[in-house]
């Protein structure tokens, strides 16, 4: 069977041997890239819980009363799949960014390896960012040893899981910045299983809001954060790092894979209300993309990275 493209002018992009790709099968590819992901988090881990011993960590820095490593494990742990979700997110926008735009020259058989890439660290990105959620829940049943077991069930999963639950400082909006990320992600990456189900068009034009997923899970770590909380070349560099998205995106724009999607306006004889729509909305687009290129820039050379000001000396009570 091949894989049914619409669009006119679209390479054929054969199928794999054997059909349809399905979630099961794609699943089990993703073990190789999700153990990775589980390296680079132990190895963040490690990073973070030397830190924290030696006295440099920002985290402590922010909240003195996490010094104790071994009592606030988990909350690192939580930091740390945190990172290795963003870094996968990162590699997963690049990929479909890459497919989506004239990327390098491809072979199908390329192609068709490139596209599982990005199924299986979308997939990736998934579990990752739900551990980095579940660490954090166990940490606050570890923090509410007052309360009896099922409130403590309870209220951890109420203030990490469902928007609003939870009530303290920059929280009360990074935290629900970061479940909508998650609650996204989740069906935005999964529809591809579907498709044949809800239409390859509809599937389309839903998983294009796929990068609002990553815009809001560096919003989210540039809000709450603790090792990116200062300003200075941790945070600088997360911006930094939003470059290479910008540039793709504003490539995939100008020029995309499939000759339906250019910014050049439309022959008079395909001018119809939808076909002007879908043009005014990617001139939109491209204009939007392009200022916050200029803007990351500036952020750039400037080094005002919007992070708030170190103290002077240890704080010695909460913020
Ligand atoms: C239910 C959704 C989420 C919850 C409850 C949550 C919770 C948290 C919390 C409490 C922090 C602060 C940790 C600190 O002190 O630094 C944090 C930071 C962070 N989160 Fe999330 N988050 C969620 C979604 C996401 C998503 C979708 C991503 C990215 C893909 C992400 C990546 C990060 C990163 C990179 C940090 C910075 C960690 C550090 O500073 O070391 N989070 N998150």
């Amino acid at each position: 069977m091949t894989e049914q493209r619409e669009s006119p002018g679209e390479p054929e992009v054969p199928a794999p041997r054997g059909g349809r790709v399905t979630l099961r099968e794609d699943v089990r590819a993703a073990w190789l890239d999700a153990g990775l992901g589980v390296l680079v988090t132990a190895g963040v881990f490690a990073l973070l819980y030397a830190r924290i011993r030696s006295g440099a960590s920002d985290t402590v820095s922010v909240m003195p009363f996490m010094k104790d490593a071994g009592t606030f494990w988990m909350y690192f742990l939580s930091q740390a799949f945190g990172w290795s979700a963003l870094l996968w997110a990162w590699g997963t926008v690049i990929l479909g960014l890459l497919l989506s735009g004239p990327g390098v020259r491809r072979t199908p058989r390329s192609q068709r390896a490139l596209e599982r890439l990005h199924r299986t660290t979308s997939l990736s990105t998934i579990a990752l960012i739900t551990a980095h959620a579940l660490l954090f829940a166990a940490e606050l049943v570890r923090d509410k040893a007052e309360l009896g077991w099922a409130s403590r069930f309870w209220e951890a999963f109420w203030e990490t899981f469902v928007p609003g639950g939870y009530t303290s400082g920059t929280g009360q909006i990074a935290i629900p910045v970061g479940q909508a990320a998650l609650y996204l992600a989740v069906p935005l990456g999964l529809l591809f299983y579907v498709r044949h189900r809800i239409g390859p068009r509809t599937w389309r034009v839903l998983h294009r809001f796929v990068i609002a997923v990553y815009v809001l899970s560096v919003w989210h770590t540039l809000l709450y954060g603790t090792n990116v909380w200062y300003d200075g070349w941790p945070r600088t560099t997360l911006w930094l790092l939003q470059l290479p998205i910008a540039a793709l995106f504003l490539l995939r724009l100008a020029r995309p894979l499939r000759r339906t999607e250019q910014l050049t306006l439309p022959a008079p004889h395909r001018r119809g209300p939808r076909r002007l729509a879908g043009w005014s909305v990617r001139w939109g687009l491209t204009v939007a993309v392009a200022a916050t290129a200029a803007v990351l820039c500036a952020v750039v050379l400037t080094g005002h990275d919007g992070g708030r000001e170190r103290p002077a000396a240890e704080p010695t009570a909460t913020p």
